[in-house]
């Protein structure tokens, strides 16, 4: 597919203070009132949070996408499959919006329908039927159709356990993408043992497998990740674990599984956001996520110590694409009446991504 396009932003917006694109996104909001939603991940910068209705990880804003059928306007800011799932899931009387339409995700760019389809063909060659698409929920809509077509799901980070118990219990074994660390990372957490898990290069014949290894198979992992979690290392677990020996590691599990394995807990941007709300003053916590959760985190509690992993920060380049100037220009054209940066998943793609994304919905 090929990325969208964002042209350059009028320049009135581009010469604004922080003030006066923070004063004038409140004035639009309130012009908009009731009409408008505005749903923010919780990797977006603090310039944006402050002016979200609605904070969440995947999962918790696709069930606000499909929830809030009162507004008129959904005003996603995050990444480009974030707003196509929220179009999928929201009424056809709703409108959803990205603010910069070169937010996207440089993982879910790793899988496309063509890659999965000659994957899918190869297989069935291989091994014939038995294999459940399971695709994470960081994928184009086209994939998610997919899964919905053939008799699979999708997943978030916070519900990819359930998800994937469900996928075994219905064939033989999971085709998992496009991330090969959560696949792997769930897999293991359901006592998957390490040989029924094999990795698929799209590029390879077979995905670099032999007929053999993929029919003894239970989990088939696609060879893709995230630029920013694939960064945490087991050498930085140690050295936050000998500078502070009571430290707690919480890490995302797109983290590779060795770096998993030596962190104290794993889980999606909202249970860590839980963790750390829970745990009483004097906590000491290293996070392996993207830094602009990290450092809010470490803001809000300041009677905890909390740090990232890794010590040369990098943020999502892809979410930090949402600057509020692209906030301001989507919202005034909306009072103004002008839709910008509408996100619209084609009508023969919805049927079956609704499927898949109502499986993953009704999977705690
Ligand atoms: P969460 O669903 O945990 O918020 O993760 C989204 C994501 O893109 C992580 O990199
Ligand atoms: Fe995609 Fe990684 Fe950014 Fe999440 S952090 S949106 S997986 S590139």
């Amino acid at each position: 597919m090929a990325r969208p396009y964002q042209p350059p932003l009028p320049e009135e917006y581009t010469r604004l203070s922080p003030e006066a694109l923070d004063a004038r996104i409140a004035a639009a909001r309130a012009a908009l009132g009731r009409a408008l939603v505005i749903l923010g991940h919780h990797y977006q910068r603090d310039e944006i949070i402050k002016h979200a209705d609605y904070t969440g990880d995947s999962y918790k804003l696709s069930q606000l996408a499909a929830a809030r059928h009162d507004a008129e306007f959904i005003v996603f800011c995050g990444v480009h499959f974030m707003a196509e799932s929220a179009d999928i899931l929201a009424g056809e009387h709703q409108r959803v919006i990205l603010p910069n339409l070169e937010a996207g995700c440089s993982m879910a760019d790793m899988a496309n329908l063509g890659q999965v389809q000659a994957c899918w063909q190869q297989l069935g060659a291989a091994v014939g039927g038995g294999t459940v698409p399971l695709t994470y929920v960081n994928s184009s809509a086209d994939l998610k159709a997919f899964c919905g077509e053939n008799g699979g799901s999708c997943c978030t980070s916070s519900n990819a356990i359930g998800a994937m118990t469900w996928a075994l219990a219905q064939g033989e074994r999971v085709l998992f993408f496009p991330d090969e660390h959560l696949g792997r990372n769930t897999a293991v957490k359901l006592g998957v043992a390490p040989e029924e898990c094999v990795v698929w290069d799209p590029t390879q014949e077979l995905g670099g497998n032999t007929a053999a290894a993929l029919a003894r198979a239970r989990v088939i992992l696609w060879k893709g990740f995230c630029s920013v979690h694939q960064r945490f290392s087991v050498a930085q677990i140690e050295q936050a674990r000998q500078r502070y020996p009571e430290v707690r590691v919480i890490v995302h599990p797109e983290c590779r599984q060795e770096v998993v394995q030596a962190a104290d807990d794993d889980g999606s941007t909202e249970y860590i956001i839980k963790k750390v709300r829970e745990a009483p003053a004097g906590t000491t916590w290293a996070i392996g996520t993207e830094i602009n959760l990290v450092h809010r985190l470490a803001q809000q509690h300041p009677e905890q110590r909390i740090f990232c992993l890794d010590p040369i920060v990098c943020p999502c380049a892809t979410m930090y694409r949402i600057h509020p100037a692209f906030l301001l220009w989507a919202l005034e054209n909306l009072v103004r009446g002008r839709v910008v940066n509408e996100i619209v998943v084609a009508p023969h793609v919805i049927t079956a991504a609704r499927l898949a994304l109502d499986r993953m919905l009704s999977i705690a």
